[in-house]
């Protein structure tokens, strides 16, 4: 079953509380938030202190994505915020079987994330061990923006890697999905559909949500 995790970052950051109770009632099964540090990314957008204060207002998990240099030195706050799920970049990330094994020593899961130019190649060695893999549809920084079709054949390869190997993660993708993208990603073996403003640019979330879901397989 597709799960759709609502990007944050496309919502009404005033009335953050209410917005998430709104895309939970709507059939949101994660909260997509997007942590942007104006380094490794051009934008600056949330922190532990966000995290934080949406907790209470939610029982779905939190799906914390980290778009910053040097994510070692946070995700211990992520993870005592609330973060459920925390995924980090390859690109980021020297030492990425080290960054993973972090997150899971704080109890929370673990997500490897790689940009549209990253060949999977690169988180290979770290399959067996992650919860989640998010593959950028577009390249990070900013909602809106549009889907990059060149990704799609990644979200197949890491669907057989997947299916070879025995390996239990969850697939993502993440930028772009709207009405006809999410069909595209559904098909190729996207689990999780991550969907800022085809979400929160409308005025009827769930019903925004219910129209990504009409593309499951
Ligand atoms: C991109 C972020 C995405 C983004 C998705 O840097 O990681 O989560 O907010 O937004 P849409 O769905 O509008 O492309
Ligand atoms: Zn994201």
């Amino acid at each position: 079953m597709t799960k759709i995790a609502p990007s944050i970052l496309s919502a009404d950051f005033a009335k953050l509380g209410e917005e998430i109770k709104d895309i939970e009632k709507g059939g949101a099964e994660y909260v997509h938030v997007d942590v942007m540090d104006g380094h490794f990314v051009p934008n600056i957008t949330i922190g532990p202190l966000i995290v934080d204060a949406i907790k209470p207002h939610t029982n779905l998990p939190l799906d914390v994505h980290l778009m910053i240099e040097n994510p070692d030195q946070y995700i211990a706050q992520f993870a005592s915020a609330g973060a459920d799920i925390i995924s980090v970049h390859q690109e980021a990330c020297p030492h990425l079987h080290r960054t993973i094994q972090l997150i899971k020593s704080e109890g929370v899961k673990a997500g490897v994330v790689i940009n549209p130019a990253t060949p999977v190649e690169m988180i290979k060695p770290v399959l067996a061990d992650v919860d989640l893999v998010l593959l950028m549809t577009v390249n990070p920084g900013f909602g809106g923006q549009k889907f990059i079709e060149s990704v799609v054949p990644k979200i197949k390869e890491v669907a057989s890697l997947r299916g070879e190997n025995g390996y239990h993660f969850e697939i993502e993708v993440d930028g772009g999905v709207k009405e006809g993208t999410a069909n595209t990603c559904v098909e190729a073996g996207a689990d999780v559909l991550v969907a800022g403003s085809a979400v929160f640019n409308k005025e009827d979330r769930g019903e925004a949500i219910q129209a990504l879901l009409a593309s499951r397989v």
